[in-house]
């Protein structure tokens, strides 16, 4: 087995491993059935300490459908998390049952204890306002899929852009590629934080910041529009406040480009009105489904299983 990798960040693969892993779930999409029992044998554990419907089903998808088998839990208060166990002693407990762990705190920073403790491949499934790197690879390989290419296009990116972990991951992954332009459109309460534009302008990419998204609709060829997150904020009145800032309708995908694509993490609340759902620009849905295939092909990578041998039902063992 190879050395022992865990996904943590947006940038822990380089733009090469990337292309290689986008072109792997590319395949996936397109030969489905011959990826059925790349993982027999093989167990997935998914330790879920906040909520999630698509990033914890899709990695048990994406293990079932490549033939291996999944345990974990959904729910912190469920396993011995409840009684005070760490999460260190828990990823050791879980090293021992299962060959790669995907893990969700709201803790900043408890997946990478849970990887600096562990002897099995462990993926960072979303910590506090942190990382989502595996959202930031969907995201990827969506735009690779629909736009064409990595590169070359202008991306609004609208709401919450201050807790926004998916924005945060998007833009740490996209500096890496060329010729983009970045439009920020938020309220001024949730513009993106200081690190982000002083890590743009390091780079000399060029962004702007505006509040109203009809001013600059027509220009996008990207719009990637994100939930105000309740759980977020400290404040009830503040959430009441913004939550409703952005709503888009027909009448504003009326001013965008005909080719323009619509992302969305998800979960969506009423931040896109229920009549965009039929239009052909709208990608949200089809984004999860390119959530699948990635996972697919990270949990392919991240086992070693990408090449012609492969590793059956291997579990690391404690020395
Ligand atoms: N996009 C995303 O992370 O969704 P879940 O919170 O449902 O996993």
């Amino acid at each position: 087995m190879n050395n022992l990798r865990h996904m943590m960040r947006p940038l822990d693969f380089s733009v090469e491993e990337l292309d290689q892993l986008f072109d792997t779930a590319a395949d996936i999409e397109r030969n489905m059935s011959s990826y059925a029992h790349k993982c027999d044998g093989n167990i997935l554990a998914t330790c879920f300490y906040e909520p999630s419907t698509r990033t914890r089903l899709s990695f048990e998808t994406a293990m079932l459908r490549l033939g291996g088998q999944i345990i974990g839990f959904a729910d912190a208060s469920s396993s011995s998390v409840s009684k005070g166990e760490s999460v260190a002693d828990t990823i050791r407990v879980i090293s021992s049952f299962a060959d790669i762990c995907a893990m969700r705190h709201p803790k900043e920073g408890a997946p990478m204890v849970a990887a600096a403790n562990s002897i099995i491949p462990v993926i960072n499934a979303g910590d506090g306002g942190h990382h989502h790197p595996t959202q930031t690879l969907t995201d990827l390989l969506t735009i690779r899929s629909l736009h064409g290419s990595l590169g070359g296009f202008t991306i609004g990116l609208c709401g919450d852009l201050k807790f926004g972990r998916t924005v945060h991951s998007l833009i740490n992954a996209l500096v890496r590629y060329k010729d983009i332009h970045f439009i920020f459109i938020s309220p001024n309460e949730l513009r993106v934080p200081d690190y982000i534009t002083d890590l743009l302008k390091e780079n000399n990419i060029t962004y702007e910041e505006v509040i109203k998204l009809e001013d600059v609709m027509p220009r996008l060829d990207l719009l990637y529009m994100t939930r105000v997150q309740k759980e977020r904020f400290f404040n009830e009145e503040d959430y009441i406040r913004l939550r409703d800032f952005y709503i888009l309708n027909e009448e504003k995908m009326q001013l965008a480009k005909k080719d323009m694509h619509i992302l969305h993490p998800l979960p969506r609340v009423n931040e896109i009105a229920v009549e965009v759902d039929n239009d052909p620009r709208a990608a949200y849905f089809k984004q999860v489904q390119y959530g699948l295939y990635v996972r697919m092909a990270l949990i392919l990578t991240l086992l070693d299983k990408t090449d012609a041998h492969m590793n059956h039902g291997l579990l690391r063992k404690w020395t």
